[in-house]
């Protein structure tokens, strides 16, 4: 262990689901090579993850385990092998974790042991604690490096998030439902990529909010909202009328999957023309890497329009997880944000 590291911290402990967390005092992870011990400035809280640690959504992952997803960090120590990134650094700690060995299997930390053995053995016996702490063992390709100086003191930036399909400028995406934290993040980041949005919803207000903030920022993005009535022919129709779409965006939540707007969105393709078409159904655990380092280049460049305004960030102290996780399932939207802040 790094020299000038305390021997304990504090963290969020789960000893079963549906029992609540507890601050503990618990050691110091070990510092080993392929890690970075980094300090956690800022941990990111999902409208899910008080369904996921009280039993209502049906996450798999071992107990005890320290809660948590992703989160802005510093890194305090690195292992012997990490030839770039070092002590002092701002990063965005990536829960998103694939076995070096076998990139398929994956898991994400703290919340989703993965579909295997594999992922499973590596949860439970190597990475199996999250970032409700104030220190977290990370792989260090997981820790991405931000550039403080622009990011935080020219920009303003704080926290962010991301997603994934192959997208082209000036192709035409849908992004449905758009007014959640994900959906809200691939409609903004589909426009800074130049494509010609169409963000669909069930809250008008939200839409149009969402709208207006973009185009306060990038007055020339492309961006349309359309409202989801849950009528599958009124919501096709109404999508129709934007001609050709070529790529659909959808991260709905369990609960919303009787929700038609996907199939409003790809018509009847599905049902046969996806060869004839040649159409790509894909399905996405989080993202890549190389997604989440394309993603900070855009932000280090400017290319998301940013108000203190628009953004909404609520704080807790860990003390505070309850409080924290019943505000993140309620404080739902676009630039809204709940983070547990290990060290206030
Ligand atoms: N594939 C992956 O790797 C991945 C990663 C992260 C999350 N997810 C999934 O994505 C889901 C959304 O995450 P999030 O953080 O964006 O959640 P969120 O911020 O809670 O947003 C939920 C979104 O779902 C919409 N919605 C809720 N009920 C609906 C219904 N009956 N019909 C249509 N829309 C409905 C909400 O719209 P209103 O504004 O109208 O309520 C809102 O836009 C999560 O539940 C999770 O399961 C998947």
């Amino acid at each position: 262990m790094a020299s000038d590291l305390p021997c304990h911290h504090r963290a969020l402990v789960l000893e079963a689901v549906g029992a609540g967390f507890e601050t503990k005092k618990i050691p110091m992870p070990s510092l080993d090579a392929g890690s970075a011990i980094v300090q956690v400035l800022s941990a990111g809280v999902r409208s899910y993850h008080r369904e996921i640690y009280n039993g209502q959504r049906h996450y798999n992952f071992p107990k005890l385990i320290v809660g948590g997803i992703s989160a802005i960090a510093r890194i305090a120590a690195v292992g012997p092998d990490a030839v770039a990134l070092h002590a002092g650094q701002l990063v965005f700690a990536d829960c998103k974790i694939h076995a070096r060995d076998d990139p398929d299997s994956l898991f994400v930390t703290a919340i989703h042991e993965g579909m295997n053995d594999r992922s499973k053995k590596l949860i439970t016996d190597v990475w199996r604690d999250g970032v409700f702490a104030q220190y977290a063992k990370i792989p260090l390709e997981n820790c991405i490096p931000l550039d403080e100086t622009k990011l935080c003191r020219q920009l303003g930036y704080t926290t962010n998030d991301l997603m994934d399909i192959k997208l082209e400028p000036g192709e035409t995406v849908v992004v449905c439902p758009a007014t959640g934290g994900f959906g809200g993040a691939g409609v903004q980041v589909a426009v800074a990529m130049g494509a010609r949005v169409i963000a669909m919803g069930r809250d008008e207000e939200e839409l149009a909010r969402l709208s207006a903030h973009i185009k306060s920022g990038t007055p020339r993005a492309s961006i349309e909202t359309v409202k989801l009535t849950g009528d599958l022919e009124t919501d096709t129709v109404a999508l129709q009328a934007f001609g050709t779409i070529d790529a659909v965006i959808d991260f709905t939540p369990p609960f919303a999957c009787k929700s038609t707007h996907l199939k409003s969105a790809v018509e009847d393709v599905i049902d046969y023309k996806v060869m004839a078409l040649n159409i790509t159904l894909k399905g996405k655990l989080m993202y890549e890497r190389e997604d989440v380092v394309l993603f900070v280049k855009m932000l280090e460049s400017g290319l998301f329009p940013r108000g203190k305004d628009f953004a909404d960030v609520k704080a807790f102290a860990m003390e505070d997880w309850n409080e924290a996780l019943d505000t993140a399932a309620e404080h739902i939207g676009i630039g809204k944000v709940v983070v547990i802040e290990p060290w206030s």
